[in-house]
């Protein structure tokens, strides 16, 4: 029978689990194939920590959140790996016919590079940010926006309660996907996000203006907006652009409260959106992405990945993949900004 390897890479997310379940349960029903789970991501595949996947395995498993095969951000490529030489080793090892790779950005680049020396790979794009160009939405995301949102109506009672402001930190470092949605699902007065740099002095009016008419200013901001023209939030970013103490919503909540007089209290979701069970949307489009991508192993789509578009699943080459960031257009945040304030 056909061999087929799966490892989920990269930050972990809701979903993944049905991805797999979707993959092992269509490959052992339809095709034959047998599954080998290759554990903690590419780590797995370098270190040889593989073993096998039986069907019964996956039951039950669209529902859980995380990764039953676990995940890591290490590549074959890193310093002392070995690369591609050492993945067909191992993998001639195991017998191992193809790979389904499931993973952001990072992973799906490495599978490209994989396929560029003749490693049969198949990819899944998974990301809560949402930031693929190739395919319409990714599962996780729906959850994570999900999850934003109750945190959010649930800020807004006690922020209400205390007449405060509420600022909210969101994931999102390159993109403002996460809060654009729970932002304008949750009403907030202000949205921040990567892609639109926005100053102290008109977030501050929008804080005010919401005041004025009574309200207890709510403001979402994705973790890498970075305020226009404040000096001392550069200076104090960290390596990857971050702010090195706390995250940008600890900076932002004592400039808004001295700026405009207004207490202000913060809240940071962190990893708490890429928890626990993910939304019937994601795991719908997660088990959809897993029975296509054994669908593209057994027609030797190699250096493609499964991509939604529209109500249909695709294959699209890596090599478009996994070119640009897909970022929130202006047309969307003009849009939501019709809201502020
Ligand atoms: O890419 C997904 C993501 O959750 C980002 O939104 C966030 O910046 C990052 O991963 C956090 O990474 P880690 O789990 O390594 O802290």
């Amino acid at each position: 029978p056909v061999r087929v390897g799966i490892l989920t890479s990269g930050g972990d997310c809701p979903g993944l689990n049905a991805v797999i379940r979707g993959a092992v349960m269509k490959g052992d029903r339809i095709y034959g194939v047998e599954f080998l789970g290759i554990r903690d991501g590419f780590r797995g595949l370098v270190d040889d920590d593989i073993r096998p996947l039986p069907r019964h395995d996956v039951r039950g498993l669209s529902r859980q959140g995380g990764t039953i095969l676990g995940t890591s951000r290490i590549g074959p490529f890193a310093e002392g790996a070995g690369g591609s030489a050492r993945v067909r080793e191992v993998m001639e090892r195991h017998e191992m016919d193809a790979i389904i790779a499931v993973g952001g950005e990072g992973t799906l680049t490495v599978a490209r590079m994989l396929n560029d020396d003749g490693i049969p790979i198949v990819g899944v794009p998974k990301t809560i940010d949402n930031d693929l160009s190739a395919t319409d939405y990714t599962f996780g995301f729906d959850t994570a926006v999900s999850i934003a949102t109750e945190s959010i109506d649930r800020l807004r009672t006690t922020a209400e309660s205390h007449s405060r402001c509420m600022v909210v930190e969101v994931m999102g470092r390159h993109v403002g996907w996460i809060a654009l949605h729970s932002g304008l699902a949750g009403g907030a007065h202000a949205i921040l996000i990567p892609e639109q740099p926005v100053s102290m002095e008109q977030i501050c009016a929008w804080v005010d203006a919401a005041r004025d008419r009574g309200r207890a200013p709510l403001v979402v901001v994705a973790e890498g907006f970075k305020p226009e023209g404040t000096e001392i939030v550069r200076d104090a970013l960290d390596g990857f652009g971050r702010p090195r103490l706390g995250g940008v919503g600890e900076w932002l909540g004592p400039i808004i409260e001295e700026q405009t007089g207004i207490e202000t209290r913060v809240m940071t979701l962190g990893h708490l959106q890429r928890g626990g069970v993910p939304t019937s949307y994601d795991r719908v489009l997660a088990t959809r992405f897993g029975l296509a991508a054994i669908d593209a192993v057994m027609d030797a789509k190699w250096g493609h990945m499964v991509s939604l578009r529209g109500i249909d699943i695709e294959t699209v080459p890596l090599h478009d993949a996994t070119r640009d960031l897909k970022s929130v257009p202006q047309s969307r945040w003009d849009e939501a900004a019709v809201l502020f304030g």
